[in-house]
């Protein structure tokens, strides 16, 4: 990979850098949508290469399930599979170990998961994950961690963390042994849950790796949980002013505007999350005057679009909110409308910030964001 820093806002931590990968360039910071199972719920890959999206975001746990690395063995990768000619990136199911939990058990070897199907217990090990992550094809892979929820306290937090480095190197030796390492870029997965100390510790081993590695995750820190916000932006903080300057840093599973442009802020480059997509299916268009619940009856009869000045199929395509009101609760096609504004509000979101960093007026962005996000509705 080849990254390159092209600017800094000199009042806050916020940069834009360029990333190219084998698939094309990513303009940073980005936000990836997230195709679990190589789909974004309701939308075609070609629906969302028309958006304008060139990264996006699948999941080795499920993509290993269905359809199986048989299949994209014999297809050649994940791009060929889905028609997907931009990058990917795969998570590599640690997270599953969180969201799966119930059906997970930890060892040292990896983690064990019951099949949903057949109930019949798996091995996830690091070298695993990598080999699979390699099948896949993904131009940027993640090491296989040891996720704890942020809620977890107590010694498990510390073993996740320090199990999560030993991990790093069986991932690290496998990728490098595999002659893969020059067109599909490993990142490591910073741990040590809410606790300054294991982070640092976490940090500090993880540097020590830097020129094994292409890429830094903040991980940890997205449990679906109530999150306190002043231990999360700490956390976001210390990894961020102390990983390297000359690696992407990308904070997993961030996903609401606010969120985004305070990481961004801080220093992060990418983030992905479920969130956009999911909150369209519940009837949620995102907006820069904050999100709408297209459900409410104030829009049956509203004829404007969701916003005026959004580029999205939908809005410029002329959909209504009255039409949306009406179809999102009826059958899906509202919910695949509302699903391709977000993703485009997202990529709004972030190519303002990028645009407001190179410009110099990034302090006014922020300002101006929430302001009319948070602000009166009239
Ligand atoms: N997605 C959100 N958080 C995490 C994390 O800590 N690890 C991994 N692998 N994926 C995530
Ligand atoms: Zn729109």
């Amino acid at each position: 990979m080849q990254f390159e820093v092209l600017a800094k806002c000199p009042t806050t931590r916020a940069r834009v850098s360029r990333m190219k990968l084998h698939h094309g360039t990513a303009m940073l910071p980005t936000f990836m949508p997230v195709a679990t199972q190589a789909a974004i719920k309701g939308l075609t890959p070609q629906q969302v290469e028309s958006l304008g999206v060139n990264l996006i975001l699948n999941n080795t746990y499920h993509l290993n399930l269905r359809p199986g690395i048989d299949v994209l063995k014999e297809i050649g990768g994940a791009h060929r599979f889905q028609g997907w000619p931009h990058n990917l990136l795969t998570d590599s199911g640690g997270f599953q170990l969180v969201s799966l939990s119930k059906f997970t058990k930890i060892t040292e070897e990896g983690a064990l998961f019951a099949s949903p199907f057949t109930g019949e217990p798996t091995m996830l090990t690091p070298e695993e994950s990598i080999s699979i992550q390699h099948s896949i094809g993904a131009d940027i892979i993640m090491q296989l961690d040891d996720v704890v929820s942020s809620l977890t306290v107590g010694p498990r937090v510390g073993e996740a963390m320090w199990r999560t480095i030993r991990w790093l190197d069986r991932c690290i030796d496998h990728h490098l042994k595999s002659g893969k390492a020059d067109v599909q870029n490993l990142f490591a997965i910073v741990q040590g849950g809410l606790d300054p100390d294991l982070r640092d510790q976490c940090l500090e081993e993880m540097i020590k790796r830097k020129d094994k590695v292409a890429g830094y995750a903040i991980g940890g820190l997205s449990g679906g949980e109530e999150k306190d916000t002043d231990v999360f932006w700490r956390m976001i903080k210390q990894c961020a002013d102390k990983l390297p300057e000359d690696r992407p840093r990308y904070s997993m599973g961030i996903g609401f505007a606010e969120d985004l442009l305070v990481c961004v802020a801080l220093g992060v480059d990418m983030a992905d999350c479920v969130f956009p997509t999911r909150t369209a299916r519940f009837g949620v268009a995102l907006t820069f005057k904050g999100p709408l619940n297209i459900r409410l009856s104030k829009y049956a009869a509203d004829l404007s679009p969701i916003d005026e000045t959004c580029p999205c199929p939908t809005c410029a395509g002329g959909m209504s909110k009255a039409m949306l009101h009406h179809t999102v609760t009826l059958e899906t096609a509202g919910a695949h409308a509302l699903t391709q504004h977000n993703i485009v509000f997202q990529a709004r979101l972030m190519g303002g910030a990028r645009d407001a960093i190179m410009n110099g007026t990034f302090p006014e962005y922020l300002k101006r964001f929430f302001a009319n996000y948070f602000g009166d509705r009239g």
